[in-house]
Protein backbone atom coordinates (compact mmCIF):
# COMPACT_ATOMS: atom_id res chain seq x y z
CA UNK A 1 0.00 0.00 0.00
CA UNK A 2 3.07 2.17 -0.61
CA UNK A 3 1.60 4.41 -3.30
CA UNK A 4 -1.62 5.26 -1.94
CA UNK A 5 -3.11 8.46 -2.04
CA UNK A 6 -5.91 7.60 0.48
CA UNK A 7 -4.83 9.30 3.27
CA UNK A 8 -6.87 7.21 6.26
CA UNK A 9 -5.11 4.13 4.78
CA UNK A 10 -1.54 6.10 4.77
CA UNK A 11 -1.97 6.74 7.97
CA UNK A 12 -2.77 3.05 9.03
CA UNK A 13 0.04 1.87 7.62
CA UNK A 14 2.43 4.38 9.65
CA UNK A 15 0.76 3.10 12.70
CA UNK A 16 1.05 -0.25 12.10
CA UNK A 17 5.19 0.22 11.22
CA UNK A 18 5.37 2.07 14.49
CA UNK A 19 4.55 5.45 13.54
CA UNK A 20 2.86 8.42 15.12
CA UNK A 21 0.14 10.37 13.64
CA UNK A 22 -2.42 13.04 14.31
CA UNK A 23 -6.12 12.22 13.70
CA UNK A 24 -9.55 13.92 14.46
CA UNK A 25 -11.81 12.40 16.92
CA UNK A 26 -15.27 13.93 17.69
CA UNK A 27 -13.95 16.06 20.80
CA UNK A 28 -10.46 17.14 20.09
CA UNK A 29 -7.60 15.93 17.39
CA UNK A 30 -5.66 13.46 19.04
CA UNK A 31 -2.03 11.92 18.80
CA UNK A 32 -1.94 8.24 18.35
CA UNK A 33 0.37 4.91 18.35
CA UNK A 34 -0.80 1.57 17.86
CA UNK A 35 -1.31 0.58 21.42
CA UNK A 36 0.70 -2.68 21.69
CA UNK A 37 3.66 -1.17 20.02
CA UNK A 38 5.51 0.39 23.50
CA UNK A 39 8.23 1.97 21.09
CA UNK A 40 5.90 3.50 19.08
CA UNK A 41 3.95 4.96 22.24
CA UNK A 42 7.02 6.41 23.54
CA UNK A 43 7.65 8.41 20.78
CA UNK A 44 3.87 10.18 21.72
CA UNK A 45 5.47 11.24 24.94
CA UNK A 46 9.02 12.34 23.29
CA UNK A 47 6.31 14.55 20.57
CA UNK A 48 4.26 16.03 22.76
CA UNK A 49 6.82 16.62 25.61
CA UNK A 50 3.95 14.63 27.80
CA UNK A 51 5.11 13.51 31.35
CA UNK A 52 5.44 10.27 31.55
CA UNK A 53 3.83 9.64 34.55
CA UNK A 54 0.72 11.04 32.42
CA UNK A 55 -1.22 8.17 31.11
CA UNK A 56 -3.04 8.09 27.40
CA UNK A 57 -6.32 6.71 26.35
CA UNK A 58 -7.16 3.80 24.33
CA UNK A 59 -9.06 4.46 21.76
CA UNK A 60 -11.32 1.19 20.03
CA UNK A 61 -13.48 0.72 16.96
CA UNK A 62 -15.60 -1.44 17.76
CA UNK A 63 -17.40 -2.92 21.81
CA UNK A 64 -16.31 -6.34 21.14
CA UNK A 65 -12.43 -4.74 21.14
CA UNK A 66 -13.00 -3.61 24.77
CA UNK A 67 -11.95 -6.98 25.99
CA UNK A 68 -8.51 -6.89 24.27
CA UNK A 69 -7.65 -3.50 26.34
CA UNK A 70 -9.61 -4.03 29.68
CA UNK A 71 -10.78 -6.75 31.86
CA UNK A 72 -14.52 -7.28 32.75
CA UNK A 73 -16.33 -4.08 32.93
CA UNK A 74 -18.74 -3.55 36.39
CA UNK A 75 -22.44 -3.28 35.91
CA UNK A 76 -22.25 0.53 36.39
CA UNK A 77 -19.88 0.70 33.30
CA UNK A 78 -22.24 -1.11 31.57
CA UNK A 79 -24.99 1.43 31.80
CA UNK A 80 -22.60 4.41 30.86
CA UNK A 81 -21.59 2.39 27.53
CA UNK A 82 -25.12 1.67 26.84
CA UNK A 83 -26.11 5.43 27.25
CA UNK A 84 -22.61 7.29 25.92
CA UNK A 85 -20.56 5.26 23.67
CA UNK A 86 -19.56 6.04 20.83
CA UNK A 87 -18.61 9.24 22.36
CA UNK A 88 -17.14 11.64 24.47
CA UNK A 89 -17.07 9.41 27.56
CA UNK A 90 -13.84 7.99 29.15
CA UNK A 91 -13.63 4.78 31.35
CA UNK A 92 -11.03 4.03 33.81
CA UNK A 93 -11.30 0.15 33.76
CA UNK A 94 -8.53 -2.63 35.00
CA UNK A 95 -6.53 -2.89 32.59
CA UNK A 96 -6.04 -6.14 30.27
CA UNK A 97 -2.33 -7.55 30.58
CA UNK A 98 -0.96 -7.07 27.40
CA UNK A 99 -1.54 -3.32 27.57
CA UNK A 100 2.23 -1.91 27.77
CA UNK A 101 3.29 0.37 31.11
CA UNK A 102 4.03 2.89 29.33
CA UNK A 103 0.83 3.40 27.64
CA UNK A 104 -0.89 3.53 32.03
CA UNK A 105 2.31 5.27 33.29
CA UNK A 106 2.36 1.80 35.43
CA UNK A 107 -0.86 2.05 36.72
CA UNK A 108 -2.92 -1.52 36.85
CA UNK A 109 -5.77 0.82 35.26
CA UNK A 110 -6.80 1.89 31.66
CA UNK A 111 -8.62 4.52 29.99
CA UNK A 112 -10.57 3.65 27.21
CA UNK A 113 -13.43 5.05 24.88
CA UNK A 114 -14.87 4.46 21.88
CA UNK A 115 -15.12 7.67 19.78
CA UNK A 116 -18.17 8.58 17.96
CA UNK A 117 -15.94 9.65 14.82
CA UNK A 118 -16.08 7.82 11.00
CA UNK A 119 -13.11 8.77 10.46
CA UNK A 120 -10.82 7.58 13.57
CA UNK A 121 -13.10 4.58 13.89
CA UNK A 122 -11.91 3.47 10.62
CA UNK A 123 -8.56 4.62 11.44
CA UNK A 124 -8.32 1.88 14.54
CA UNK A 125 -10.04 -0.61 12.22
CA UNK A 126 -7.19 -0.22 9.67
CA UNK A 127 -4.61 0.27 11.83
CA UNK A 128 -6.21 -3.23 13.18
CA UNK A 129 -5.28 -2.58 16.46
CA UNK A 130 -6.54 -0.28 19.14
CA UNK A 131 -5.04 3.59 19.13
CA UNK A 132 -3.50 4.73 22.49
CA UNK A 133 -3.39 8.80 21.58
CA UNK A 134 -3.87 11.73 24.24
CA UNK A 135 -4.70 15.47 22.61
CA UNK A 136 -2.67 16.54 19.64
CA UNK A 137 -0.79 19.62 21.44
CA UNK A 138 2.32 20.63 23.34
CA UNK A 139 2.04 19.53 26.41
CA UNK A 140 0.73 22.42 28.86
CA UNK A 141 -1.37 24.24 25.94
CA UNK A 142 -4.77 24.12 25.12
CA UNK A 143 -6.00 20.86 23.05
CA UNK A 144 -6.67 21.57 19.14
CA UNK A 145 -9.72 21.45 17.90
CA UNK A 146 -8.41 22.56 14.39
CA UNK A 147 -5.65 20.16 12.59
CA UNK A 148 -4.01 23.47 11.83
CA UNK A 149 -3.40 23.62 15.29
CA UNK A 150 -2.13 20.55 16.16
CA UNK A 151 0.60 21.12 12.56
CA UNK A 152 1.66 24.35 15.09
CA UNK A 153 2.43 22.30 17.62
CA UNK A 154 3.83 19.26 15.80
CA UNK A 155 4.77 19.75 12.61
CA UNK A 156 8.00 17.93 12.19
CA UNK A 157 7.47 15.73 15.57
CA UNK A 158 5.09 13.57 14.11
CA UNK A 159 4.92 11.32 10.81
CA UNK A 160 1.67 12.31 9.73
CA UNK A 161 -1.82 14.43 10.08
CA UNK A 162 -4.81 12.92 8.90
CA UNK A 163 -7.00 15.69 8.20
CA UNK A 164 -11.06 16.39 8.45
CA UNK A 165 -13.10 19.19 9.74
CA UNK A 166 -12.93 21.44 13.41
CA UNK A 167 -14.08 18.85 15.55
CA UNK A 168 -17.66 18.99 16.70
CA UNK A 169 -17.42 18.98 20.83
CA UNK A 170 -14.23 20.74 20.87
CA UNK A 171 -13.48 19.96 24.69
CA UNK A 172 -12.20 16.57 25.36
CA UNK A 173 -13.94 13.96 26.54
CA UNK A 174 -15.11 13.00 30.35
CA UNK A 175 -13.00 10.82 32.26
CA UNK A 176 -14.37 8.62 34.84
CA UNK A 177 -13.27 6.13 37.38
CA UNK A 178 -16.04 3.59 37.57
CA UNK A 179 -14.15 1.53 39.74
CA UNK A 180 -14.71 3.34 42.94
CA UNK A 181 -17.22 3.99 44.69
CA UNK A 182 -19.68 6.59 43.72
CA UNK A 183 -18.56 6.27 40.47
CA UNK A 184 -15.50 9.83 40.47
CA UNK A 185 -15.10 12.12 37.69
CA UNK A 186 -11.72 12.71 37.10
CA UNK A 187 -11.97 15.11 34.41
CA UNK A 188 -14.95 17.34 33.16
CA UNK A 189 -15.84 17.27 29.78
CA UNK A 190 -18.32 16.77 26.62
CA UNK A 191 -20.52 14.54 28.58
CA UNK A 192 -22.06 16.69 31.73
CA UNK A 193 -22.21 15.13 35.33
CA UNK A 194 -25.66 15.97 35.08
CA UNK A 195 -26.06 13.39 32.22
CA UNK A 196 -24.00 11.10 33.78
CA UNK A 197 -25.98 11.22 36.97
CA UNK A 198 -29.16 10.27 34.83
CA UNK A 199 -28.18 7.46 34.11
CA UNK A 200 -26.07 5.86 37.16
CA UNK A 201 -27.18 8.05 39.56
CA UNK A 202 -25.29 10.37 42.17
CA UNK A 203 -21.47 10.43 41.25
CA UNK A 204 -18.31 12.40 42.81
CA UNK A 205 -15.98 14.90 40.88
CA UNK A 206 -12.28 14.92 41.89
CA UNK A 207 -11.55 18.35 43.71
CA UNK A 208 -8.10 20.22 43.74
CA UNK A 209 -6.96 18.74 47.06
CA UNK A 210 -7.42 15.49 45.72
CA UNK A 211 -5.95 15.86 42.56
CA UNK A 212 -2.81 16.36 44.14
CA UNK A 213 -3.36 13.18 46.19
CA UNK A 214 -2.86 11.79 41.82
CA UNK A 215 -6.32 9.73 41.62
CA UNK A 216 -6.28 10.85 38.21
CA UNK A 217 -2.29 11.52 37.27
CA UNK A 218 -2.83 14.10 34.82
CA UNK A 219 -4.30 16.22 37.07
CA UNK A 220 -0.88 17.18 38.89
CA UNK A 221 -0.03 19.00 35.32
CA UNK A 222 -0.04 22.28 34.05
CA UNK A 223 -2.83 22.32 31.43
CA UNK A 224 -4.66 24.45 28.63
CA UNK A 225 -2.56 27.24 29.24
CA UNK A 226 -1.86 29.86 26.60
CA UNK A 227 1.36 31.59 26.20
CA UNK A 228 -0.16 34.90 27.19
CA UNK A 229 -0.80 34.60 30.99
CA UNK A 230 -4.98 34.46 31.70
CA UNK A 231 -6.52 35.56 34.79
CA UNK A 232 -10.28 34.51 35.43
CA UNK A 233 -12.51 37.32 37.01
CA UNK A 234 -14.96 36.24 40.06
CA UNK A 235 -18.17 38.15 38.47
CA UNK A 236 -18.78 39.38 34.82
CA UNK A 237 -18.57 43.25 36.56
CA UNK A 238 -14.91 42.31 37.78
CA UNK A 239 -14.06 42.22 34.44
CA UNK A 240 -14.17 45.42 33.24
CA UNK A 241 -12.62 46.51 36.92
CA UNK A 242 -9.18 43.95 36.04
CA UNK A 243 -9.47 45.72 32.68
CA UNK A 244 -9.03 48.99 34.08
CA UNK A 245 -6.29 47.66 36.73
CA UNK A 246 -4.17 46.54 33.63
CA UNK A 247 -4.24 49.67 32.13
CA UNK A 248 -3.64 51.42 34.22
CA UNK A 249 -0.23 49.31 34.69
CA UNK A 250 0.27 49.94 30.40
CA UNK A 251 -0.64 46.92 29.69
CA UNK A 252 -2.60 45.87 26.74
CA UNK A 253 -5.74 43.55 27.83
CA UNK A 254 -7.85 40.83 26.06
CA UNK A 255 -11.00 40.09 27.31
CA UNK A 256 -12.73 36.37 26.59
CA UNK A 257 -16.66 36.89 27.06
CA UNK A 258 -19.71 36.12 26.30
CA UNK A 259 -22.26 38.04 23.82
CA UNK A 260 -24.38 39.23 27.06
CA UNK A 261 -21.44 41.34 28.18
CA UNK A 262 -19.65 42.47 25.21
CA UNK A 263 -20.84 46.49 25.97
CA UNK A 264 -18.50 45.74 28.97
CA UNK A 265 -16.14 45.13 27.02
CA UNK A 266 -15.30 48.34 25.24
CA UNK A 267 -12.48 49.36 27.12
CA UNK A 268 -10.19 46.19 26.26
CA UNK A 269 -7.68 45.90 23.58
CA UNK A 270 -8.92 42.95 21.81
CA UNK A 271 -12.01 41.05 22.83
CA UNK A 272 -13.16 37.12 21.61
CA UNK A 273 -16.22 36.17 21.92
CA UNK A 274 -17.14 33.36 22.74
CA UNK A 275 -21.24 32.82 22.12
CA UNK A 276 -23.74 33.37 24.43
CA UNK A 277 -23.96 32.62 28.21
CA UNK A 278 -27.36 30.79 27.30
CA UNK A 279 -25.42 28.22 25.18
CA UNK A 280 -22.38 27.10 27.28
CA UNK A 281 -22.05 24.07 25.41
CA UNK A 282 -21.25 26.20 22.14
CA UNK A 283 -19.04 28.36 24.19
CA UNK A 284 -17.01 25.22 25.34
CA UNK A 285 -16.49 24.12 21.87
CA UNK A 286 -14.79 27.98 20.73
CA UNK A 287 -12.61 27.75 24.18
CA UNK A 288 -9.86 26.26 22.74
CA UNK A 289 -9.50 28.10 19.63
CA UNK A 290 -10.05 31.62 21.44
CA UNK A 291 -6.99 30.85 23.86
CA UNK A 292 -5.11 29.82 20.77
CA UNK A 293 -6.29 33.13 18.31
CA UNK A 294 -5.23 35.21 21.27
CA UNK A 295 -1.50 33.77 21.47
CA UNK A 296 -1.77 33.82 17.53
CA UNK A 297 -2.62 38.12 17.32
CA UNK A 298 -0.15 38.49 20.71
CA UNK A 299 -1.45 42.04 21.11
CA UNK A 300 -1.99 41.46 24.75
CA UNK A 301 -0.09 41.48 27.72
CA UNK A 302 -2.71 39.66 29.44
CA UNK A 303 -6.45 37.63 28.93
CA UNK A 304 -9.00 38.60 31.44
CA UNK A 305 -11.78 35.81 31.45
CA UNK A 306 -15.35 36.02 32.23
CA UNK A 307 -16.79 33.34 34.47
CA UNK A 308 -19.49 30.20 33.97
CA UNK A 309 -22.11 29.35 36.20
CA UNK A 310 -20.50 25.82 37.38
CA UNK A 311 -23.52 23.83 36.23
CA UNK A 312 -23.13 21.41 32.86
CA UNK A 313 -20.73 22.91 30.28
CA UNK A 314 -20.40 25.56 32.66
CA UNK A 315 -18.70 23.18 34.58
CA UNK A 316 -16.37 22.43 31.78
CA UNK A 317 -15.47 26.01 31.12
CA UNK A 318 -14.73 26.74 34.46
CA UNK A 319 -12.07 23.54 35.01
CA UNK A 320 -10.57 24.49 31.88
CA UNK A 321 -10.39 28.15 32.59
CA UNK A 322 -9.10 27.90 36.23
CA UNK A 323 -6.36 25.42 35.22
CA UNK A 324 -5.34 27.55 31.89
CA UNK A 325 -5.24 30.73 34.82
CA UNK A 326 -2.38 29.43 36.65
O1 LIG B 1 -11.37 13.62 24.16
C1 LIG B 1 -10.34 13.11 24.58
O2 LIG B 1 -10.32 12.46 25.65
C2 LIG B 1 -9.07 13.27 23.76
C3 LIG B 1 -9.26 12.57 22.42
C4 LIG B 1 -8.01 12.56 21.59
O3 LIG B 1 -9.72 11.26 22.65
N1 LIG B 1 -7.93 12.75 24.47
C5 LIG B 1 -7.42 13.35 25.56
O4 LIG B 1 -6.31 12.72 26.09
O5 LIG B 1 -7.87 14.37 26.04
P1 LIG B 1 -5.33 13.38 27.15
O6 LIG B 1 -4.17 12.48 27.22
O7 LIG B 1 -5.09 14.76 26.79
O8 LIG B 1 -6.11 13.26 28.51
C6 LIG B 1 -6.27 11.98 29.11
C7 LIG B 1 -6.66 12.13 30.55
C8 LIG B 1 -5.51 12.65 31.39
O9 LIG B 1 -6.02 13.56 32.35
C9 LIG B 1 -4.98 11.38 32.05
O10 LIG B 1 -4.31 11.63 33.25
C10 LIG B 1 -6.25 10.59 32.26
O11 LIG B 1 -7.00 10.85 31.09
N2 LIG B 1 -5.97 9.15 32.38
C11 LIG B 1 -5.52 8.31 31.43
N3 LIG B 1 -5.36 7.07 31.92
C12 LIG B 1 -5.74 7.12 33.21
C13 LIG B 1 -5.82 6.15 34.25
N4 LIG B 1 -5.47 4.89 34.07
N5 LIG B 1 -6.26 6.56 35.46
C14 LIG B 1 -6.65 7.84 35.66
N6 LIG B 1 -6.60 8.80 34.71
C15 LIG B 1 -6.15 8.44 33.50
MG1 LIG C 1 -4.56 16.68 26.77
Amino acid sequence: MENTDNPLLQAAEILKKGGIVVFPTETVYGLGADVFNEKAVRKIFKAKGRPADNPLIVHIADLKDLKKVARAAPAVAKKLIAAFWPGPLTLILKKAPTIPDVVTAGLDTVAVRLPNHALARALIRAAGAPIAAPSANRSGGPSPTEVAHAKKDLQGKVDFFLSAERTRHGVESTVINVLVRPPLILRHGAITREEIEKVIGKVSVVTGGERQAARSPGMRHKHYAPQTPLALATAAESVHMLVARYHLKNKKVGVLGTREQYQQYKTADRVILLGSQKNPRACAGALFKALRDFDRFNDVDVIIAEPFAEAGMGAVIMDRLKRAAR
